[in-house]
Formats: C-alpha cells, structure tokens, sequence
C-alpha cells in the first residue's frame, strides 16, 4: 500500500521548555536561528525521506515562542532553497485575515521559486488575538469553539474565507479577472488607467474610456492552477468539510477518535459523490498525527513530552484542542496531559513495535492516502526528531507494508524553457 506523508512543522522557538517559562523566547534572536538551523536539517531530511511535503502554520505576535511562523510563503521559499522533491506547503494561511491578491502572488511565487513544487493551506484562524488584529480592516474574525460570540464570528469568517478562496484561484487560472464580491471589488470602479502600453501589452485590462475594468496577477503559477493541491485544516466543523469535499480540497483531520474520524469521511465520501467526484471512502483526505519512534517506549515517551506534549498542554488546550481527543458522548474535562494525547490516540509514540501497531491499525480503520506528521521542532531535541523519522520510514512503514509517494505536479502547458536551476 502507498501512502503519502506531510510534515506539519509550526516551528517553535529552538529552545528546551524551561527557556520558554522564562518568557519572550519568541523574540530571542538566538532561538530563532536555532529554530531555522533545526528546520534546516529537518527539511533535507525528509526531502531524502521521501516525504510528500512540508508545511508551515501561520500565527502572529508569537513572542510565546511555541509558533514562531509569521508567514508560512516566505518562510517556505526559504525550505525550497534547501529542498529539491519535497512539496512546500502552508497548514495554513489564515485566509479570512488576509489580502487575497497578495497571498495569490506570494503562492505563485513560490511555485516558480520551487519550480513547481508548491501546495497551498488555507486555514480558518482560531487565534483572536492574530485575525482580529491583522484583520481588523476586512472585520475579520477567528473562529474558537470556546467564543462567546462563536455564532456570529464564525459566520463571518467563514464568508470571508469563502470569498478570499474564489479570488485567488480565478487569479490563478486566469489572465485577466473582475471580482464584484461582498467584500472587495477588484478592480475598485472609477480606476482611470489610459496608459498606451497597457493597452497594447494587456488588452482587455481597460476600456475604450481608459477605465481599468481588470487585473491580473504575473507571474501566474508555474504549476497548471487546474492541478495545483490545496488543503484545508479542519478541526470540528462540518461545513468545512462539506466546502472542501464540493471544491475538491484535501482536509487535514484532526480527531483520532476513530467514530469521529470515521463520521468526517462519510460525510466528505458523500459530499464529495453529490458534488461528482468519483473518490473511494477514506480518500481525498489527510490525517493529524504525531509519530515519534525511538528505540524504546520509554525514549520515544519522553522525546514526546519535552515537545509537543509541552506545547499542546502549556498552549492549545486553551483554545479547546483537547475537543479533538473527546469520545462520543463524553461528559467533563478531558485530562489536558501528554499521557492523554497518546492515549487517545493522536500520538503514535513509542519503538518500531509499537508504533508500526499503532500506525497499521490507523490505516486498517482509516485507508488514509495521506498522513500529517506534526513533528514539535523547537522545544523537542531535534536529534531525536531527525532519528524518529528516519526509524519511521526505514523501520516502521516496511514492517506494514506501506511504502512512500509522493504527488506528481503537472506544469502548465506553456512552459517550454527549463526550470531557474535545470
Ligand atoms: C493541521 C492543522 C493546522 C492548522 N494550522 C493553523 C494555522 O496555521 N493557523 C491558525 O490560525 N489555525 C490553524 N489551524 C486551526 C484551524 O484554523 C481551525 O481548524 C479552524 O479554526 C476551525 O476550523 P473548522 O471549524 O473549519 O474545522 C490548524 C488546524 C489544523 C488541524
């Protein structure tokens, strides 16, 4: 069976945990380029892995330290530089807060830095504090089950998503565009732009009177825009589903629990039948894990609790991530434990052994054709992220049969020169 596997990398401030409870550990120029030096090894790494991709979180005013990763495009153009195979993806631009002409020039950049090799995140954004700030002038909001005015602000999240989505695959596919949306008109009306060379070099951008009626991006990507995989995290709304299963975006699940989990693909199974596409249950998905191999339970234990057992316990669980880990019906607090984490099955943590069971029970349940390692760069020791990695590839995924692939891109069909390095 071949399956393909994406790191989700936030990064964290390179530094141990205790150096965090000191405080502003994301403004310590030293951990930065602690950070960047683990990244780079890391992304080399699984560029000889095999990996499918990396990707990058977006979070801003971090000076936590626990997600240093303003912006997921540059921080990507900076991993394709290092990088030859490996996809450079985002999980995820935090698309309601941003200018989407913006990001869609930045992403096809970035296609032609890495020569075809970018895959696009778009996320909803649960952190106030970033979308609300960044975002103040669209209204924006994040979207945080634990909002008092949840309703209404995911609402408008949602819509603007929405609307930031559209505008950037038609400035993708297409050479010359108008959007007349809720939110933005682009081109504004009332743009006088008689300029002679736009007219002969852009015909169609303006009118007889000289009014600019449409715009474009240049570069396009240098991936065909038709082609180009797009993913969506998800956490707990249905409709997120539903919306990625009718534009054929890839969701990242984020629950192990298996009803759960199993509920997410029915329904992206069926919307995605409703909306024509022929995939087989379990497919057009990606899963959430943590793996961490070592040589015995014990290491890959504490490997596991000095990373993200730190970050998801001293951070997330404050915006309700422990939701993902809750069985059908349960009632209380979950444990906010790394113990827990493994538990319930987010962490597939342990040797060879045992995490070759955990992992050939998720596929079993599962079929998954995509798996999302998040690996905690920062905190977690990074030599013994780079052995997990390799146990898991070399080790694990031989003994059940699974082997690695990797998504094909496909260049749009006018490019005719070589590639910047070929
Ligand atoms: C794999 C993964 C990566 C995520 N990355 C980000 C991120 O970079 N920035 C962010 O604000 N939210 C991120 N989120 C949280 C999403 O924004 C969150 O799922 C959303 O707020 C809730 O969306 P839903 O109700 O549509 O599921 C991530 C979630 C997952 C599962």
């Amino acid at each position: 069976m071949k399956i393909r596997l994406g790191a989700f990398i936030l990064p964290s401030a390179g530094a141990p945990p205790a150096a965090f409870e000191r405080g502003f550990a994301g403004q310590n120029p030293n951990y930065y380029q602690a950070a960047l030096r683990d990244c780079s090894r890391l992304l080399t790494q699984l560029d000889d892995l095999g990996f499918d991709f990396a990707a990058f979180s977006e979070h801003h005013f971090h000076l936590e330290g626990l997600e240093v990763s303003n912006n997921p495009v540059m921080l990507g153009a900076w991993a394709a530089m290092l990088t030859k195979h490996l996809r450079i993806g985002q999980m995820g631009n935090v698309l309601p807060a941003r200018n989407p002409l913006l990001l869609a020039e930045d992403l096809a950049m970035l296609d032609h830095f890495s020569e075809g090799r970018m895959m696009a995140g778009f996320a909803r954004g649960y952190q106030a504090r970033h979308v609300a700030t960044i975002g103040q002038k669209l209204n924006a909001h994040s979207t945080a089950a634990n909002d008092p005015q949840y309703a209404e602000h995911d609402r408008v999240n949602r819509e603007l998503f929405v609307e930031h989505y559209e505008i950037i695959r038609k400035a993708w596919a297409e050479p010359l565009f108008s959007h007349q949306g809720k939110h933005w008109k682009l081109p504004p009306p009332g743009i006088q732009w008689n300029h002679p060379a736009t007219r002969h070099m852009a015909p169609g951008m303006i009118d007889d009177d000289g009014q600019l009626v449409k715009i474009g991006i240049a570069p396009q990507p240098l991936q065909d825009p038709s082609t180009i995989e797009v993913c969506i995290p998800f956490t707990m709304s249905p409709a997120t589903i539903e919306w990625s299963a009718q534009q054929g975006v890839t969701p990242i699940i984020f629950t192990p629990i298996e009803p759960l989990a199993k509920g997410c693909l029915d329904l992206y199974h069926s919307a995605a039948q409703q909306a024509g596409r022929n995939l087989a249950w379990g497919k057009g998905v990606g899963h959430f894990r943590e793996i961490v191999v070592a040589d015995t339970d014990a290491e890959a234990i504490a490997v596991m609790e000095r990373g993200l057992g730190y970050i998801w316990t001293r951070w997330h669980d404050w915006f309700g991530f422990n939701e993902a880990l809750r069985y059908p019906g349960e009632t209380g607090d979950i444990p906010n434990t790394p113990a827990c984490v493994r538990e319930r099955g987010y962490s597939l943590c342990g040797s060879v052994d045992t995490v070759a069971r955990a992992l050939e029970h998720m596929i079993e349940t599962l079929s998954p054709e995509m798996i999302v390692p998040w690996i905690s760069a920062g905190p977690a020791p990074i030599d013994a992220l780079l052995k997990s990695n390799e146990l898991l590839v070399q080790k694990v995924l031989p003994k059940i049969g699974i082997e690695l692939t990797r998504f094909k891109p496909t260049l749009r069909g006018d490019v005719t020169a070589p590639t910047w390095r070929r």
